[in-house]
């Protein structure tokens, strides 16, 4: 079979260097990669680098092997082109269709996916005329990617960092095995809670699950490559935080309350796949509990946290949100399940087993979406992804109009 062809574009930005990585990412799961690199970017990786790992000619402009047609060709045979970074003088020439050397014409002849990952100084991202631009390459269907926050070039921090070449690599990778120009979830906020609470008792301990957190962010990956605009609450998972999406970090229940609410407001999808405390220990000692052989020893009181899912359900944030639960059930998975979709009165719950091996921390799962319509849709066994998938397209199906 013939290699999947990408195009990799690099602006000039300081973060050029971490497109190195990401072409030896691609190169090495099997794509084909042409790197177009803007003559500005030579200044950080020069040319020799890119040829050298792509095992391909470079050229910035379109004047070297022109009874090649390199201008139209390149963009033309690619299956995506990815632009990583993509500097805010790269966001505008695209959006306005300027086409002075090889990698913008390339982007007006491409007729495949399109992945930006923008990386710039926060001001820079923020500008209007920026959040215009990077609109407008949205509205068209391609995929810019949320810079990441963190530290910037010097000293400053901020959002605007290239993110993770590893996680755009996964945001490429699942643009590429769909391979549609416009994506479904281009223009909706969607939400995610992803992870398991844990209700602290003291300093040192606390109540937790083993909720690994994996589908929550299989979920935030696809949505991302479907277009969408993500915010990720996060509890205590310790996985990198996915390209593109805003991540929030939470501890407790409570915390996990909070942040969800807050960003629900306007977003036209929630997805509460985190495993949240059922209850808390009623009361936090500020020092560590001992055991002392002249007490009795302690009995934890529990006080129920509130549920989240049924609050959201009840209380939409947003005219026509999709609310989504999951359950994790040992016996009788779909009854319990059934009646867990009526009690919390959410539009789709994801239902699948769980027992000591299954699920929780694997890379695969098996699960059954109920809908409050009585639909009924089987997703058979496979990487969190491909559930991840199918749930999209379930929550896009209910969009309206
Ligand atoms: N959930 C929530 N808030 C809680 C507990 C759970 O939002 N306090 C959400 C979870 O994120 C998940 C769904 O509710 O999407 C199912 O959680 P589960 O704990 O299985 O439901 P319970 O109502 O607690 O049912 P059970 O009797 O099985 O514990």
């Amino acid at each position: 079979m013939e290699k999947p062809k990408v195009v990799l574009g690099v602006s000039g930005g300081i973060a050029a260097y971490k497109a190195c990585e990401l072409l030896r990412r691609l190169t090495e799961s099997g794509h084909d990669v042409t790197v177009v690199p803007t003559a500005a970017s030579l200044h950080f990786v020069g040319a020799a680098t890119w040829s050298a790992l792509s095992g391909h000619p470079v050229s910035t402009e379109v004047w070297n092997d022109v009874h090649e047609v390199p201008h139209v060709r390149t963009g033309q045979a690619a299956d995506l082109v990815v632009v990583a970074p993509a500097t805010a003088d790269m966001l505008a020439k695209a959006a306005h269709g300027l086409a002075d050397d090889l990698l913008t014409n390339t982007l007006l002849t491409a007729r495949c996916p399109v992945v930006f990952a923008p990386a710039m100084h926060t001001e820079m991202w923020e500008h209007p005329a920026t959040q215009e631009n990077v609109a407008t390459l949205r509205r068209r269907g391609a995929v810019v990617i949320e810079p990441a926050v963190g530290r910037l070039t010097g000293v400053d921090t901020g959002k605007g960092r290239l993110p993770d070449p590893a996680e755009i690599f996964e945001v490429c990778r699942r643009v590429l095995s769909r391979g549609v120009t416009a994506p479904d979830l281009a223009g909706r906020h969607v939400v995610i809670s992803a992870g398991g609470t844990r209700e602290p008792l003291d300093p040192v301990r606390y109540l937790g699950n083993r909720s690994s957190g994996k589908q929550g962010y299989a979920l935030a990956r696809t949505a991302v490559a479907r277009g969408a605009r993500v915010t990720l609450i996060e509890a205590n998972t310790g996985l990198p935080d996915p390209a593109g999406a805003d991540v929030v970090h939470v501890g407790t229940a409570i915390q996990l309350r909070e942040a969800v609410l807050k960003a629900a407001a306007g977003a036209d999808a929630v997805v509460m796949a985190a495993a949240v405390a059922d209850f808390r220990p009623a009361a936090y000692a500020t020092g560590k509990i001992k055991k002392r052989d002249d007490r009795a020893d302690p009995v934890i009181e529990l006080v129920r946290n509130p549920d989240i899912l049924a609050e959201l359900s009840t209380e939409r944030a947003a005219p026509g949100q999709v609310v989504v639960g999951f359950a994790a059930e040992t016996d009788d998975v779909l009854a319990n399940g059934r009646e867990k979709l009526r009690r919390k009165g959410c539009d789709l719950l994801v239902v699948n087993e769980v027992g000591e091996r299954k699920t929780f921390g694997s890379e695969e799962n098996e699960a059954v979406v109920l809908a409050a319509d009585g639909g009924e849709t089987a997703v058979p066994y496979g990487p969190k992804e491909g559930l991840a998938d199918t749930l999209w397209g379930l929550v896009a199906a209910r969009f309206p109009g």
